[in-house]
């Protein structure tokens, strides 16, 4: 379980988290919702330990973040695979290099074991046989899928989403939530994703929470987030510009 305790962030002259309260259950899959420049993005950074907050504490299963020495913060950091917004691969390697590079810089395993792991990842979100390709040669839905391998390739036990389905067409925008469902039944993992995507919010999550103003306003399960009487909620999920919601 991992709580964020009041976390505060200043960045470039703003406080963009204003005392975040939040909690994820292991297992569970977690959607955080939220503007276009809310701190989603800072806040998974947070998790992750990418950044460190000004103020409050981050919890995992009890030990503070803060206390943890920088081998010890690496170590964390293995426990999570991450797919960036806009999938952040390597263009100049291979999709197998890109997927096996975690396995290279931080374990002792052998080439032929990392591809086999690779082999694996990369059958699990249905490329099987593109190891050889690169980045440039592939569409957005197969840089998310291989981004997604890469996320999975050390066998990590929370796995956080930054925007999985921005950018994909409908069809393919449901594949990658049908694969993140796929993998979550399959794997003993915790998901978090963030996204402004409803339809993909309410297909994966177990749980919703919005992030407003620096702070999670809401959290609930899809069904009491569509029945909140919560007005900012409810201007966000129907994407009306009328609203309690500052436009600008
Ligand atoms: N390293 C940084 N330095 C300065 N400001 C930053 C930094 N990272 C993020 N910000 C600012 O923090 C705010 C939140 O950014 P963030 O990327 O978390 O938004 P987001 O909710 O992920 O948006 P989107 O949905 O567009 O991805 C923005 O105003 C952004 O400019
Ligand atoms: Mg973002």
């Amino acid at each position: 379980m991992i709580e964020l305790i009041d976390i505060h962030k200043w960045l470039g002259g703003q406080e963009v988290l204003r005392g975040v309260d939040l909690h994820i259950e292991t297992g569970e899959t977690l959607v955080i919702i939220g503007r276009s420049g809310c701190g989603k993005t800072v806040l998974l950074k947070h998790l992750i330990g990418l950044m460190r907050p000004d103020q409050g504490r981050i919890l995992l299963n009890g030990f503070d973040y803060a206390r943890l020495s920088t081998p010890e913060l690496y170590a964390m950091r293995r426990r999570f695979g991450m797919v960036f917004q806009g999938s952040a691969l390597f263009d100049t390697m291979t999709v197998a290099e890109n997927v096996g590079l975690g396995l290279r810089e931080h374990t002792s395993m052998s080439r032929d074991e990392i591809a086999e792991v690779v082999s694996e990842r990369l059958r699990m979100v249905g490329l099987s046989g593109l190891d050889h390709q690169r980045p440039a040669e592939l569409s957005g839905g197969m840089k998310k899928r291989v981004a997604l391998a890469r996320a999975l390739a050390m066998d990590p036990e929370y796995v956080l989403y930054d925007e999985p389905t921005t950018g994909l067409d409908p069809i393919t925008a449901d594949m990658i939530n049908e694969l993140i469902k796929c993998l979550q039944a399959q794997l003993t993992i915790t998901s978090v994703a963030v996204t402004h995507d409803m339809k993909s919010a309410y297909k994966i999550a177990d749980r919703i929470a919005m992030l407003y103003q620096g702070r999670i306003i809401f959290s609930g399960s899809p069904v009491e987030v569509r029945e909140t009487g919560n007005p900012v909620v409810q201007q966000f999920i129907q994407g009306i510009a009328e609203g309690p919601i500052e436009c600008r």
